[in-house]
């Protein structure tokens, strides 16, 4: 059976490609599940921005990436449907804070209501500090945070990609290192689904140098 399909795949392909046919010895099988699953667990950030009539809105993001270094940029995947969405529309600075794996009840919550509904930060009693930079306040416990400003966006299907610009970056003092944040003092919720998160595991794995 399997032996088929390669040389079905081989046909199809041509003979140029006959030299990997052994690659395709494996037993793939479709997935049925949402399709990005198999890309989680994914770093959980808490988007902090400016609302109409003076508030302030935070909400869970685990669709998020840096995208380049010059200038430095991070993108953040928005559903339009959200408060946030339209927070950002109205001002279009945020904080992204890093939180600690010790809040994943807090961002469970935080990203199962509305901040068209309810005052997260009054509800669930978010502590807020000023920023250094820009109007939207950063979270009190956050790990780190990054100062931020929408300098780019794009609308794909049901989210908006926002691509803001990186003006600070911030971290607590003694958990972070020129590499990274040290794994082995705090930890980070990486969002697997629904209500199930995971932790970076603190042992390095250091990949060889060469192959040869
Ligand atoms: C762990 C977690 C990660 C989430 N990631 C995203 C995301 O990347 N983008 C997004 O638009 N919504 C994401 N959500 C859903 C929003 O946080 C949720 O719709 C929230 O209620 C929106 O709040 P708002 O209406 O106050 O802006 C996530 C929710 C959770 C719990």
């Amino acid at each position: 059976m399997r032996r088929k399909y390669v040389s079905n795949i081989a046909r199809e392909r041509g003979t140029r490609f006959l030299s990997t046919v052994n690659s395709l010895y494996v037993s793939f099988i479709e997935y049925n599940g949402v399709f990005y699953r198999l890309l989680h667990p994914r770093p959980t950030i808490l988007l902090i921005t400016l609302c109409p009539g003076d508030r302030v809105n935070i909400m869970p993001a685990s669709w998020n990436l840096p995208i380049s270094e010059e200038p430095p940029t991070i993108g953040v995947a928005v559903y339009r449907e959200t408060f946030t969405y339209q927070c950002l529309n109205y001002h279009p600075e945020a904080t992204i804070n890093v939180p600690s794996i010790k809040h994943v009840d807090l961002i469970y919550q935080l990203g199962s209501v509305s901040g068209r509904d309810v005052d997260k930060i009054r509800e669930f009693k978010v502590q807020l500090i000023p920023s250094d930079i820009v109007k939207a306040p950063t979270w009190r416990d956050a790990i780190a945070a990054y100062e931020v400003r929408v300098m780019n966006r794009l609308d794909v299907g049901e989210s908006t990609l926002f691509v803001f610009e990186v003006l600070k970056v911030k971290v607590k003092t003694g958990i972070a290192d020129e590499w990274s944040i040290d794994f082995s003092k705090t930890n980070i919720p990486l969002h697997g689904a629904g209500r199930v998160f995971h932790r970076v595991d603190p042992r390095k794995v250091f990949a060889k140098k060469s192959l040869k």
